[in-house]
C-alpha cells in the first residue's frame, strides 16, 4: 500500500492548474446512459473514481474510450445489463448515479446498496423516495435496489435534506420522464449545475440548476454531445489551504474563484492576501501564520463539508481557537485524531471542533482514513517538523490528480513509497 513521506516545515509557492472536478465528472459519464450516442468529455481528472467509473460503465457493456489521458468517450449503445455490483458500489458511492439514468433509459436497474462509509451513514432513502414518487417500483433484496418503470413519470418532488447526488440522480432519471419533473429544495452544487448543462447539450429541456428549483421536461430521447467538465473547486481550495498553512504563497490557474465564495471568504479572515481574475486565484500569506477560523459547513453557497478537514489543519497551525462545527455528515472528524499525533490541540463536542493553534506541528506515522481526511493530513504534514509518513493514501488519489507532482511544483518535499523503507 503506497505511502507518502513528506519532509515539512518549508512555505510552498509558485502556480499549478485546477484539474477538471471530479464530482462533476463522475455524474456527467452516468449521464452517457441516458442515451445511445456518444458522450465526448474532456478534462476528465485521472483518479481512481473515475477508474470506477470507468469499470463500472464497461461491465455493464458500455464503450469507454480514452482518445487523450484526460477525454473519455462514452457509448452506451451496446449497454448489455443494468447491474452496479457490490465490488464497484463499495468502492465509490457515487455509483448510485447510475440508478435514475438506468431506469429512466432501460425501464429497470439493480444497484448494489452502497453500505456504511468512514464519514457516517449516507443513505440513499431521497434518492429512492423521488424515483417511486416518479412511477418506479423500487424493491430492497439480497443488498440490491431493484428498481423497474415502463417509463417515468414526472411530478413534483420536495426534498427533505439537500442531496447532491440525489438532486443529480432525479434530474438525470426526469430528462427521459413523461411530463415536467419540479425538483424543490434542489441541492445548487456548480457541479449539479455542470451535470445540467451537459444534459441540455445532450437535449434535455431543463431550467433553473443552480437554484433550490429545477424544472425538468421530459423528452422523448437524448443524443450524443461533448462537453468539457467545469474546474474542481475542492482541489482549488485545497491547494490554496495547503499554502496559507505553511506560511506561502499559491496560485491556481485553469479554475474559477466564483466557485469558491464562501471558502476564499475564510482564507482572507486567515489573513491571506487574495488576488483572483476570471480564471485563476492566489493566495499568499506573506511569510505570516494564519489566524484561526470558524467554519459551519452548510450545502452549497454556504461553507463546503469537503473542506472543513483542510481547514481544520490550518486551525492547528494559526494562532487563536477556531470553533469547526460540521452539519452535513455526522462522522467526518476522523482526522482529528491523526492530527493529534501531530502535536495537535483539538477538542470534539458532538458535532463541533474545538481547535487551539499551535506554533507548531511535529512529524509522526499518520494513517489517511477518507478523501478529505487524507488532504488535511497532508496538508498539516506540509507545516510540521520533520518526516511525516501518510499511510492509506489511497483516499487521496481517489479525488486529487497528480498530487505529488501539483505539491513538487510548489517546492514542496513528498516522496511516494510502495512499502516503509
Ligand atoms: C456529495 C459529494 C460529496 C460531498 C457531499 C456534500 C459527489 C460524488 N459527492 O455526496 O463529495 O461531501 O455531496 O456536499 O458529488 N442524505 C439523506 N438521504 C439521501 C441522501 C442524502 O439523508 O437519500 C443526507 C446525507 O446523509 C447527508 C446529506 O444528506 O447528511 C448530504 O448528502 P449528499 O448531498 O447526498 O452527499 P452525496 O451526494 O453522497
Amino acid at each position: 500500500m503506497d505511502k507518502f513521506i513528506i519532509e515539512g516545515n518549508r512555505p510552498l509557492s509558485g502556480e499549478i492548474e485546477a484539474s477538471g472536478a471530479k464530482n462533476a465528472a463522475l455524474p456527467i459519464l452516468c449521464a452517457a446512459l441516458l442515451c445511445d450516442e456518444p458522450l465526448r468529455v474532456t478534462r476528465v481528472p485521472r483518479l481512481w473514481d473515475i477508474g470506477t467509473a470507468k469499470k463500472l460503465l464497461a461491465q455493464m457493456g458500455v464503450e469507454v474510450r480514452q482518445p487523450a489521458p484526460d477525454e473519455l468517450v462514452v457509448n452506451a449503445a451496446p449497454i448489455t445489463t443494468g447491474v452496479a455490483p457490490y465490488e464497484l458500489v463499495r468502492t465509490m458511492r457515487a455509483s448510485i448515479l447510475v440508478l435514475g439514468p438506468l431506469v429512466a433509459r432501460r425501464g429497470e436497474a439493480h444497484v448494489s446498496l452502497p453500505g456504511g462509509c468512514a464519514i457516517g451513514a449516507r443513505p440513499v432513502n431521497l434518492h429512492l423516495a423521488g424515483l417511486a414518487a416518479m412511477g418506479a417500483e423500487i424493491r430492497l433484496e439480497g443488498g440490491f435496489i431493484h428498481a423497474r418503470a415502463a417509463r417515468l413519470k414526472g411530478t413534483r418532488i420536495v426534498f427533505d435534506t439537500v442531496t447532491v447526488t440525489g438532486t443529480e440522480n432525479l434530474m438525470m432519471a426526469a430528462t427521459l420522464a413523461e411530463g415536467e419533473t419540479i425538483l424543490e429544495n434542489a441541492a445548487r452544487e456548480p457541479e449539479v449545475a455542470d451535470l445540467a448543462r451537459c444534459l441540455k447539450r445532450m437535449g434535455a429541456r431543463i431550467e433553473g440548476e443552480g437554484s433550490p428549483t429545477i424544472r425538468v421536461r421530459g423528452v422523448k430521447a437524448l443524443h450524443g454531445a461533448e462537453h468539457e467538465v467545469l474546474p474542481d473547486r475542492i482541489e482549488t481550495g485545497t491547494y490554496l489551504v495547503a499554502g496559507a498553512a505553511t506560511r506561502g504563497r499559491v496560485r491556481v490557474n485553469r479554475t474559477d474563484p466564483s466557485l469558491l465564495d464562501a471558502v476564499l471568504v475564510k482564507l482572507q479572515q486567515a489573513g491571506a492576501k487574495l488576488s483572483l481574475g476570471a480564471d485563476f486565484v492566489e493566495a499568499d500569506m506573506q511569510g505570516r501564520r494564519p489566524r484561526a477560523v470558524n467554519i459551519h459547513t452548510l450545502p452549497y453557497p454556504g461553507f463546503p463539508t469537503d473542506m472543513q478537514a483542510q481547514f481544520m489543519a490550518l486551525d492547528c497551525l494559526a494562532e487563536g481557537v477556531g470553533t469547526i462545527r460540521e452539519t452535513i455528515f455526522e462522522n467526518r472528524f476522523m482526522h482529528a485524531q491523526e492530527l493529534l499525533r501531530l502535536g495537535a490541540d483539538i477538542r470534539i463536542e458532538g458535532n463541533t471542533a474545538v481547535v487551539t493553534g499551535r506554533e507548531r506541528l511535529t512529524a509522526a506515522p499518520i494513517m489517511a482514513t477518507d478523501l478529505r481526511a487524507s488532504a488535511s493530513l497532508v496538508i498539516a504534514a506540509l507545516a510540521a517538523e520533520g518526516e511525516t509518513f501518510i499511510d492509506r493514501i489511497y483516499h487521496m488519489d481517489r479525488g486529487y490528480e497528480d498530487i505529488e507532482g501539483k505539491l513538487a511544483r510548489l517546492g514542496a518535499r513528498i516522496k511516494r513509497v510502495s512499502k516503509l523503507l
